[in-house]
């Protein structure tokens, strides 16, 4: 297991270029199968979820190759439809071939993904739609077989703006004849990332980033290159990390419209934050104060991926801060972690109480999950003393070498070998 030895109490300073974005690269490549030709990416992240994503696309028959950056897949040679059961459980975002495969196939069989550490995760919104496009699934135990005989364009309303559903809806309605109009859909700026490819592929698509999302189906579909745009919660995280260790900080190749909720969070908090065209300048010299109630909320609203690494800052902050996680039903996971660093906080239910102390404490943490984990190595650093990360493959689940682009800034973080070096975890108290 890797961890992260990390010394607090040492301000960051510099200027860091942000990774593209996790949340677009993973439905962009599910969409790569739609057509059989050649899709190339930029920028696209190297991230343990992105390498999942080419194992499946291998597993279907595409040949898919990173290197560095740069994404290469070449759909035309696609023979299955099923995406089996191990590659669904490493990643249950992976659901989200089950529009591009039916689309492109007419059938798809794949698990029902699992829940995962911050949510049961449920994929009802998915399926209720693609059934109205005229799907049949049929689950059998874990496994879900899914028949698209023709697909019918219709209006679909979903009941909650969820990302992945609207992913998969925009996917699957690009084969089915007629349009489909996706009312109430997500809003996120991937969304529109992931129009803008399936643009390039040739699909007539519309709207996203608004009320109602428009796809004229049965265009015919060809590869495309597309470059991913940046990461918005990897940019959030950097600026939250600035904000605990102190210090100051520039994310560069960044679209700061994409998380303004975040940025006005820690601009409330007492930071200054210099917004320019494509980058953000953090700086923090005093001790944070607490702000209002920090909601999460579908896009625009605060971001729930941004909630863990907001709150590591503000656990030190002069005041009490309240969190309300409106979005996933079990993710406070990394609070009992900050308060084995010192920190005071009570949850109840979706409600987080953070009282700020004086100064957190380094201590043997471990990743709860892929933000829960940021949010540690956040909080070590304006910690005072050693903190032991465990855990940190979640981590890489999401950032492109969390340790080594802090330690450009200054930042006393390593990777080590947890186990070697300081022995095994002793147990909870
Ligand atoms: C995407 O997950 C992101 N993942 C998540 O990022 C992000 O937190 C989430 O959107 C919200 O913004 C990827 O893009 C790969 P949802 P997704 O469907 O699509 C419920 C990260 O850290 N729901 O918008 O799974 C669901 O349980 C990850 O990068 C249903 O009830 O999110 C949740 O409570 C974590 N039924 C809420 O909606 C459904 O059919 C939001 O889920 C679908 C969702």
């Amino acid at each position: 297991m890797s961890s992260y030895l990390i010394e607090g109490g040492t301000p960051i300073f510099g200027e860091l270029p942000i990774q593209g974005a996790k949340n677009s690269a993973l439905p962009i490549l599910a969409a790569t199968v739609l057509a059989p030709g050649v899709s190339e990416l930029g920028h696209c992240p190297r991230l343990s979820d992105v390498e999942h994503t080419l194992a499946i696309l291998r597993t279907l028959g595409c040949s898919a190759d990173q290197e560095e950056d740069r994404v290469r897949v070449d759909a035309a040679a696609l023979c299955s439809s099923a995406i089996p059961d191990h590659l669904m459980r490493e990643m249950r975002s992976s659901v989200i071939f089950l529009g591009s495969v039916l689309a492109r196939t007419g059938e798809a069989v794949l698990s029902t993904p699992g829940g995962c550490e911050i949510g049961l995760r449920p994929i009802d919104l998915h399926l209720e739609a693609l059934r109205k496009l005229g799907a049949e699934i049929r689950t059998e135990g874990p496994v879900l077989r899914c028949r698209a005989g023709k697909l019918r364009g219709c209006d679909i309303q979903l009941a909650f703006p969820s990302v992945g559903a609207t992913e998969n809806i925009m996917l699957a309605a690009t084969a089915a004849e007629g349009v489909t109009r996706i009312h109430n859909p997500a809003r996120e700026p991937e969304i529109c990332d992931l129009q803008a490819f399936l643009r390039a592929m040739g699909a007539r698509v519309s709207g996203a980033g608004s009320s109602a999302i428009e796809i004229e189906g049965g265009a015919p579909l060809h590869g495309a290159v597309h470059r991913v745009f940046p990461d918005r919660m990897a940019a959030v995280t950097y600026l939250a990390a600035a904000a605990a260790a102190g210090g100051e900080l520039t994310v560069t190749g960044v679209r700061p419209h994409h998380f303004a909720a975040a940025s006005e969070v820690l601009r409330e908090a007492g930071c200054s934050l210099r917004t320019y065209a494509d980058a953000v300048t953090i700086g923090r010299r005093e001790r944070l104060r607490a702000v209002g109630p920090v909601r999460t909320m579908p896009y625009p609203g605060f971001p729930t991926d941004a909630q863990a690494v907001i709150m590591s800052a503000l656990a030190a902050a002069e005041g009490t801060t309240i969190f309300v996680e409106n979005i996933f039903e079990n993710r406070f996971r990394h609070v009992g972690e900050l308060r084995r660093m010192g920190a005071e906080i009570r949850t109840e239910g979706r409600v987080a109480v953070v009282s700020g102390v004086e100064r957190l404490h380094g201590a043997k943490v471990r990743a709860t999950d892929l933000r829960g984990g940021a949010a540690l190595v956040c909080a070590a650093l304006g910690a005072e003393g050693t903190t032991i990360l465990s855990g940190t493959e979640l981590i890489r689940r999401g950032y492109e070498d969390l340790a080594g682009m802090l330690a450009l800034t200054g930042a006393r973080i390593k990777e080590t070998n947890e186990e070697e070096k300081y022995g095994k975890r002793e147990a909870k108290p």
